[in-house]
C-alpha cells in the first residue's frame, strides 16, 4: 500500500491592493453580476465573471426556481453561455463572489461540485488551466490556478475524451 498525496495551493490576499489588476477588474465584474442574481429562496446571491482569451468578459449569476433543482448556479450560467456563444474561445479565468441578504459573507466561497465539474470540462476542452478568483462580500481574496486545486482526484477517462 502507498499513500497518494496531491497538494493544493491557493494564494490568499488579505491586502487586496496586492492583487493583479486584471484579477481585481474581473472580481469587480463578478460583483456587478451579483445584482442580476435571482435568489428569492436562498437569499444568497452569487456573481461570476468569466474572462475569455479574446478579452471578452461574460457575466452570470445564480437563477433559482420554486422547483429548487431547476435553478442553476452562477458559474454554470456564465460558462454555459460562454461555451455556447464563443465555442472556440478558451476560458482564461473566472471570478466568483457572493452577497447574502441576511448576513455579511466574510469568507470566499468555493464553487459547488457540479460547477467545478462543469468548469473542469472547459479546461480539458481547451487544455488550459483556468485561474479562479474568489471573494465573499468582503475579506480575503483567494486565487487558484486550475480546477485541480479544488478537485485533485477529479473524474477523467482519457478514452472518453478522445
Ligand atoms: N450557488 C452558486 O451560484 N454557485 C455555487 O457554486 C454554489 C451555490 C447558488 C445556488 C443557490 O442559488 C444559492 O447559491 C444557494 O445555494
Amino acid at each position: 500500500m502507498e499513500e497518494i498525496k496531491k497538494i493544493s495551493t491557493v494564494k490568499k490576499y488579505t491586502d487586496i491592493s496586492e492583487l493583479l489588476e486584471t484579477d481585481m477588474a474581473l472580481l469587480k465584474q463578478a460583483k456587478e453580476a451579483v445584482h442580476s442574481s435571482y435568489a428569492p429562496y436562498s437569499k444568497f446571491h452569487v456573481g461570476c465573471a468569466v474572462l475569455l482569451e479574446n478579452g471578452k468578459i461574460i457575466l452570470g449569476s445564480n437563477q433559482e426556481n420554486i422547483a429548487y433543482p431547476s435553478g442553476l448556479c452562477a458559474e454554470r450560467v456564465a460558462i454555459f453561455y460562454a461555451g455556447s456563444q464563443y465555442p472556440d474561445v478558451p476560458i482564461i479565468a473566472m471570478a466568483i463572489t457572493v452577497k447574502a441578504d441576511d448576513y455579511v459573507v466574510k469568507e470566499p466561497i468555493t464553487s459547488c461540485g457540479a460547477c467545478l465539474q462543469s468548469m473542469s470540462e472547459y479546461e480539458m476542452k481547451f487544455k488550459k488551466p483556468m485561474r479562479i478568483i474568489l471573494q465573499g462580500e468582503t475579506g480575503d481574496v483567494l486565487v487558484a490556478e486550475g480546477l485541480k486545486t479544488f478537485m485533485p482526484f477529479m473524474f477523467w477517462v482519457d478514452e472518453l475524451g478522445k
